[in-house]
């Protein structure tokens, strides 16, 4: 059967609201706290299947109670979780949020059992053309590394969400097909690469695309997004106006990723899956927590009139 696999991280995320974020050294008072699922990978596997995609999760969870409740998450939302390890000695991934009033969040990973995720996790067999792989960064970069070079050998396409933002080898970066990056870590990669710094984010996308053979997706938060292909063409899209409306922003950039993929996976025109991308990512800052507001396909499609399709860059 062809799917979404993606491949990353799952975690709790011990979430807090705050007036402002503390400065170092300061410490700052707050009624209450939520412990919910999250994890950059389980966050996209969700929106994914949310959006109507058979979408199968790999990754590692720890041999406890926050492991079974992201496990259960999961598969309450029609994730395929056969292939979530869980790790005998190393806890389950944790991660501490802030959110401001502004909906701004910071945000601290320790890893846990998302150390030990392995490449081997994926066999070949599922590598083929008909498959779409997603990947982040909160596990081993190595594993990432291994699943693109056999992906791109077995014909299946991957998604890398450069988040949080790393070197990658060049002969990996030709492999991949999209990259996924706001545009801090669109920056931070063009430095590791020793490109030019740009600080319009579609000449930052364009170089990145270009440099490295591969269509660059920047995130821009409310304004949207912009994509380039590696022969100098571009779309850019809107986001929804949700004003007063914008609660929390964590797992926003984790759903456009997941919305995007099942949009590759269906094979939608790069129009389309931006659009689709941007409402679903837009609708997930309307509650609490990562995972909470994440759309399914029918609220995107009766969001479609709030943005217009992507328009192609001159
Ligand atoms: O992108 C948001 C996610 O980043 C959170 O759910 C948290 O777990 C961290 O991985």
């Amino acid at each position: 059967m062809s799917m979404v696999i993606v491949f990353g991280s799952l975690n709790i995320d011990l979430m807090m609201e705050v007036e402002h974020q503390p400065q170092i050294g300061e410490t700052v008072l707050t009624p209450t706290y939520k412990w919910l699922p999250g994890g950059k990978g389980a966050n996209q596997a969700l929106a994914c299947s949310r959006s109507g995609i058979k979408t199968a999760m790999v990754g590692q969870i720890g041999d406890d109670g926050f492991g079974t409740r992201i496990y259960n998450t999961l598969k309450r939302d029609e994730v395929w979780v056969s292939s979530v390890g869980r790790h005998d000695s190393e806890p389950t991934g944790m991660a501490f949020i802030t959110t401001d009033k502004t909906g701004d969040n910071q945000i601290v990973v320790a890893t846990g059992a998302n150390n030990a995720t392995s490449g081997d996790q994926i066999p070949d067999e599922i590598l083929g053309p008909d498959n779409v792989i997603l990947m982040q960064m909160e596990i081993p970069h190595a594993e990432n590394w291994d699943v693109i070079r056999r992906a791109k050998a077995k014909g299946a396409q991957t998604i890398l969400n450069l988040a949080p933002a790393g070197a990658i080898p060049k002969d990996v970066l030709v492999d991949l097909d999209y990259l996924i990056v706001n545009q801090i870590e669109g920056r931070q990669i063009a430095e590791k690469m020793g490109l030019t710094i740009e600080d319009d984010a579609i000449k930052l996308a364009k170089t990145l695309a270009e440099n490295a053979d591969l269509t660059c997706v920047m995130t821009m938060g409310h304004l949207g997004a912009v994509v380039m292909k590696s022969n100098g063409t571009g779309w850019k899209v809107g986001a929804v106006n949700l004003g007063e409306d914008v609660v929390d922003t964590t797992g926003a950039g984790d759903t456009f990723c997941g919305v995007f993929a099942g949009c590759v996976f269906e094979k939608r025109s790069i129009q389309d899956s931006m659009r689709r991308a941007s409402i679903a990512g837009s609708l997930a800052c309307k509650s609490f927590g990562a995972q909470t507001a994440m759309p399914r396909s029918d609220e995107i499609d009766d969001a479609l009139g709030l943005v217009d399709l992507a328009t192609p860059i001159q």
